[in-house]
């Protein structure tokens, strides 16, 4: 079952590519850049990777991503992640980054951009992975900052699918950024958000209804809210879930608590992603199979989640018609 579920196409929607930099790359980046890492090996950083929840682990995160300083190093970090993708037979990938991240460390809205388009065309070619790129804002951050991300971002605009928000849940809520995601929607820009990760279950209907979004990213606290899970359902909102990343930072205790199976006995739309697959125990075949080993599902519910992340991906009719192809026949 393993091998099954690790060839099972698939797409993985909610990816963090900062949330992809493995210690042994971190180490390697830091010393291209002439960085000093306040730790011995990779080995030592790995025994860091003990989150007590989300503020822990994004502390870590976005100490890690200090090592991210040229187009080079941008692009090596997305290609290694597409070449595990493949490994774990992820058909299309939509990658999400955090410029304001690197911005404040003075890094051009640039680098990034190109680095990671490059990646992308690279990685298609070679591997035949198809991915979109998602710019997400910090929600910790001043919403007229993320505004002026946005603007500053047009001349990449035919390369952006999504734009997404992440980073401290609690205490940012959408609302904070209507503006932001009003004026992505005046340039048609399709919007995703966090929500319902730490968040309450109001984040989710606050998402949809003040920022308008087309998924919501997590969501798992939804299951709080009768009347918000019967929304879900009814509208088939795409819930990208990360059931490794809610284990790591200790939203659930044991994966067996999740609430996925309830979330498809209720019929939501559910499918399974990584988010920071550095961080959170691996990549897409490890949440699959960690999610066989808590649930036991069979191979007709392991489709039907890869089938809902291929219906709700940023890809062309053409694309995703190629993908449930190939999951059909599998
Ligand atoms: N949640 C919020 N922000 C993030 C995450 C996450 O899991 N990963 C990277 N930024
Ligand atoms: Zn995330």
């Amino acid at each position: 079952m393993q091998d099954w579920l690790k060839g099972l196409p698939k797409a993985e929607l909610h990816l963090h590519i900062e949330g992809t930099l493995e210690p042994e790359q971190q180490f390697e980046l830091a010393r291209r850049n002439g960085i000093t890492l306040p730790y011995e090996s990779a080995a030592a950083l790995r025994t860091a990777y003990d989150f007590a929840d989300l503020a822990s682990f994004l502390a870590l995160y976005y100490q890690g991503m200090n090592v991210l300083q040229q187009e080079r190093d941008f692009y090596e970090l997305a290609m290694a992640y597409f070449e595990r993708a493949v490994a774990d037979n992820v058909l299309h990938a939509d990658i999400s980054f955090d410029p304001q991240a690197h911005l404040v460390r003075g890094i051009d809205l640039a680098v990034p951009f190109e680095a990671l388009g490059q990646a992308m065309a690279d990685a298609e070619s070679q591997w035949g992975i198809s991915s979109a790129l998602i710019m997400s804002f910090m929600r910790d951050r001043e919403a007229e900052e993320a505004m002026d991300v946005l603007r500053r971002a047009e001349p990449w605009y035919d390369r952006i699918a999504a734009v997404g928000l992440d980073s401290a849940e609690v205490g940012n809520p959408p609302e904070k950024f209507a503006a932001v995601f009003d004026a992505a929607k005046e340039r048609r820009i399709p919007r995703v958000a966090h929500a319902g990760e730490e968040g309450p279950a109001s984040y989710i209907r606050g998402a949809l209804d003040t920022l308008d979004v087309c998924r919501i990213d997590h969501g798992v606290r939804c299951i709080d809210d009768a009347e918000l899970v019967e929304r879900l359902r009814r509208e088939q909102i795409p819930l990208t879930v990360c059931p490794l990343s809610n284990v790591y930072l200790k939203g659930v205790a044991r994966l067996e608590d999740h609430s996925l199976p309830a979330m498809l006995e209720a019929g939501l739309n559910v499918n399974l992603n990584s988010d920071d697959p550095a961080y959170f125990g691996g990549g897409m075949a490890n949440n699959f199979i960690a999610c066989h080993a808590a649930f036991d599902w069979d191979t007709t519910i392991f489709k039907q989640l890869a089938g809902n992340g291929i219906n709700a991906a940023f890809a062309s009719d053409n694309r995703r018609a190629q993908m449930h192809a190939e999951l059909e026949a599998y």
